[in-house]
């Protein structure tokens, strides 16, 4: 039995895109149509794979294109702004059917199938190859027929990359060049490199904490029951297609308390919260710590996204007494005048105003003013996927009745965490290691309160390498290179293959230039992690400053082929190609690294900028460990 009424065709759209029309009918070997209400191409798979079908209806890839309120305001003023000819950018990620049909260049018709198709079964499954690793969805989707038996259904379905995070790349970053932003180039939302330079894949040479590491599949498409009977179910279970995330906005728009009380249950606990009373009196330190996110917490945008840290004071006969304002845990893209983007409107970016956002390994701690009265604190971390000024500018345009459920974007609680006044038992080495991580992690001058809890820990737990590494790294801090040396490498001797001991130890030595000395620590950094960037970033350094500019450019070249815009990655190789005398290429590499250099000083002066719009008795969120007063309540 041959398919050949799905038929794809290869359209070019942006030098590095290539899109999908379906044509056809569905197929007519279809043993069950589970819903007749699926864009084209899709009801030929569903058919057979009823249980994949029925998830990805539900996903927010489903509703990727203009039958998405929230996406269709933000993609409509930049086809107004910037012409319907530059949308074709938005289009490679969010609606490769209108790309490839070049209906994109045109004033859309919103209702019709391809408009409300989303990313549909095709796309993914026909993703056989990347140019390059610079996301935007620069994806190379293979085009052929789609025989039904096998062994010749699952080759063409199932490319090698299908099963690799580098699929989920080409649309998971997003670099905002020139011709988007009319000014420089900026790194959009990039989930994949967050990944990659974590624990999370294996990398992520200074992590103290190190869980096994996952794919983006493991985390987003869990193994689930196959209830539907889908034919391609392996003991009774499939890939799950609902791509759970951060998302309750879709599906509470929608009407889908199935997804909703999904995406909930995704959310619940992936970050966990943890209390200590400070130093000083009424000094309350909240510690955030990454659970179960793969990559920064949060994902995705960051500038629509609201994420908050909020806390609530008592007193002894349990009534609220003071409740602090919101400590933001994301980052603040800003416009060229310092106003934080509201509109969902990349082609405005200009820079960032402060990063809250959390590591994917490394917990954060937020200070607290809390009255002397107060008996017990209640700290919570909440997420509203859209602000609701945005989601009642995206929902105008919906239809009456669907309309409040559009605008009232569902808060998750992710955490919670209490804390009473009276202390408890000492807490275990576990949570001295983070609360010292956390202090350590602030400026300068005031990360040497961290010293005495890492301390505590060590001497709880003499034989678990984190305590001494939270040394190593706080010295580090410090720029004690001795003390952090010893440090690292009394973590070593107790778990010889823990990454961060080696990267504690070069990077001690190499802030201290004592170059020579770091590289053996370096290069045995680079044997236990050959893929992750800061390895390799230290390595060139080293490599490069010792006289090995071979062995520097070498590591340079690992380092863009890992992320071809990173600019340490480009700088270094403009160091290295200029110390072999290779002047030419010297000269193309830094003109490569000046367009995606972050250039510090413009940030600053866009933070000054911001600045200058905030409430005056607002805490500046770009200081780390700045604290947020309890006011007290009426
Ligand atoms: C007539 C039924 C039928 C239709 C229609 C069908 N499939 Fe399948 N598919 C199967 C069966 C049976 C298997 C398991 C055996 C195999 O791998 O070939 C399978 C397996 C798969 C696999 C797993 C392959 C592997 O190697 O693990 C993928 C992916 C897949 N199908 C995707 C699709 C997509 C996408 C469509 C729509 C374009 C589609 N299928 C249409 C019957 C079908
Ligand atoms: C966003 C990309 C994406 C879309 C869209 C998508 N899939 Fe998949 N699909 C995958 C990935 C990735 C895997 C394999 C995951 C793995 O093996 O780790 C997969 C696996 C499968 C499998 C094999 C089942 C299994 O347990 O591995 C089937 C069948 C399948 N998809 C069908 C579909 C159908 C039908 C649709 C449309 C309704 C669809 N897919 C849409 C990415 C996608
Ligand atoms: C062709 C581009 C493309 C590919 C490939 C792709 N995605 Fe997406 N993904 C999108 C777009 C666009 C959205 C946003 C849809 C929207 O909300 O408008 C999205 C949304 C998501 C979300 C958010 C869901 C939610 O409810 O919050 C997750 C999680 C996700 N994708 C995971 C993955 C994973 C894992 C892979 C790889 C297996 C993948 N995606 C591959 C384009 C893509
Ligand atoms: C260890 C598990 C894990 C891994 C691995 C992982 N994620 Fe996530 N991801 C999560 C969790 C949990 C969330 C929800 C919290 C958040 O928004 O950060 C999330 C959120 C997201 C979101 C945001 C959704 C939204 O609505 O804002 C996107 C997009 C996403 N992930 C994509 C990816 C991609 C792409 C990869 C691989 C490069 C990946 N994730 C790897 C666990 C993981
Ligand atoms: C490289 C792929 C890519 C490109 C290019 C891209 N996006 Fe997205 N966009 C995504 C992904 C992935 C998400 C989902 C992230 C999340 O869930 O937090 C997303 C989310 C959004 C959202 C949030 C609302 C929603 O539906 O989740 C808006 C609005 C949006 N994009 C608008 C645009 C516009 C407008 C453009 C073009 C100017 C554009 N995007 C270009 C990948 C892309």
């Amino acid at each position: 039995m041959e398919c050949d009424s799905v038929k794809l065709l290869a359209v070019r759209g942006s030098p590095f895109l290539i899109g999908l029309v379906l044509l056809g009918a569905p197929l007519r070997a279809a043993p069950t149509v589970i819903d007749g209400n699926l864009p084209p191409g899709v009801k030929s798979c569903a058919g057979c794979h009823a249980d994949a079908a029925a998830q990805w209806r539900s996903s927010a890839h489903r509703f990727s294109s203009f039958n998405n309120p929230y996406y269709r305001i933000s993609v409509e003023e930049f086809r107004s702004e910037r012409g319907a000819a530059a949308s074709k950018f938005c289009a490679g990620c969010h609606e490769p059917v209108l790309l490839a049909s070049g209906a994109v260049d045109r004033p859309i018709a919103e209702a019709s199938p391809e408009a409300q198709a989303g990313l549909v079964c095709l796309v993914c499954h026909s993703i056989d190859g990347l140019p390059d690793l610079s996301g935007n969805g620069g994806y190379h989707a293979h085009v052929s027929t789609v025989p039904l038996e096998p062994p010749g259904h699952g080759a063409r379905l199932r490319p090698a990359l299908l099963g690799d995070p580098k699929l989920c790349g080409s649309c998971h970053k997003v670099g905002l060049g020139p011709e988007i932003t009319h000014d420089r180039w900026l790194r959009g939302q990039d989930d994949y490199d967050a990944w990659q330079a974590s624990a999370a894949a294996g990398n992520g040479a200074g992590a103290v904490w190190r869980a096994p590491p996952s794919r983006c599949q493991d985390c987003h498409m869990p193994l689930e029951a196959a209830l539907l009977g889908d034919a391609a179910a392996k003991n009774g279970k499939i890939r799950s297609h609902r791509f759970l995330g951060a998302n309750a906005a879709l599906p509470a728009a929608r009407a889908d308390a199935d997804h909703l009380s999904r995406t909930r249950q995704f959310l619940e606990g992936a970050v966990s919260l943890d209390g200590f009373w400070g130093e000083a009196p009424g000094e309350l330190l909240v510690v955030m710590r990454n659970r179960r996110v793969g990559h920064r917490f949060p994902g995705g945008t960051m500038d629509s996204n609201e994420v908050w840290l909020e806390a609530e004071a008592f007193d002894a006969a349990g009534a609220a007494i003071a409740r602090s304002d919101a400590h933001p845990v994301r980052a603040q893209p800003v416009d060229g005048e310092g106003r934080p983007l509201e509109r969902r409107d990349p082609q405005h970016t200009r820079g960032v105003a402060f990063d809250t956002s959390l590591s994917p390994a490394d917990p954060q701690a937020v200070r607290f003013a809390v009255p002397a009265d107060a008996t017990r604190v209640v700290a919570r971390l909440r997420y509203r996927k859209f602000s609701l000024a945005y989601a009642k500018r995206a929902c105008a345009k919906v239809p009456r009745a669907e309309r409040q459920r559009c605008e009232d974007v569902p808060v998750v609680e992710i955490a919670q965490v209490e804390v009473d006044r009276k202390e408890d038992a000492e807490p275990g080495w576990e949570r001295l290691v983070d609360r010292g991580l956390a202090l350590a992690a602030s400026l300068a001058d005031s990360a040497s309160a961290a010293q005495p809890f890492l301390e505590r820990a060590r001497a709880l737990a003499p034989a678990r390498p984190e305590p001494l590494l939270g040394l190593a790294r706080l010295y580090v801090r410090l720029g004690q290179t001795d003390e952090a040396v010893a440090m690292a490498r009394a973590a070593a001797r107790l778990a010889p293959e823990h990454p961060a001991a080696a990267f504690l130890e070069a990077t001690a030595l190499e802030r201290a230039y004592r170059h020579a000395a770091a590289r053996p620590a370096a290069e045995r950094l680079l044997a236990l992690l050959p893929e992750d960037r800061a390895a390799l970033a230290l390595v060139a350094r080293v490599r490069g400053v010792v006289g090995d500019a071979t062995g520097a450019l070498a590591a340079a070249d690992r380092l863009i082929s890992i992320d071809p815009e990173l600019e340490d990655g480009l700088y270094q190789r403009t160091l290295a190609l200029a110390d072999l005398g290779r002047a030419a290429e010297a000269d193309v590499a830094r003109a490569r690294y000046l367009d995606h250099r972050v250039a510090t000083e413009i940030d600053l002066a866009l933070r000054e900028k911001w600045r200058s719009h905030r409430s005056p008795d607002a805490p500046d969120e770009s200081i780390p460990l700045h604290v947020h007063t309890l006011k007290r309540l009426p």
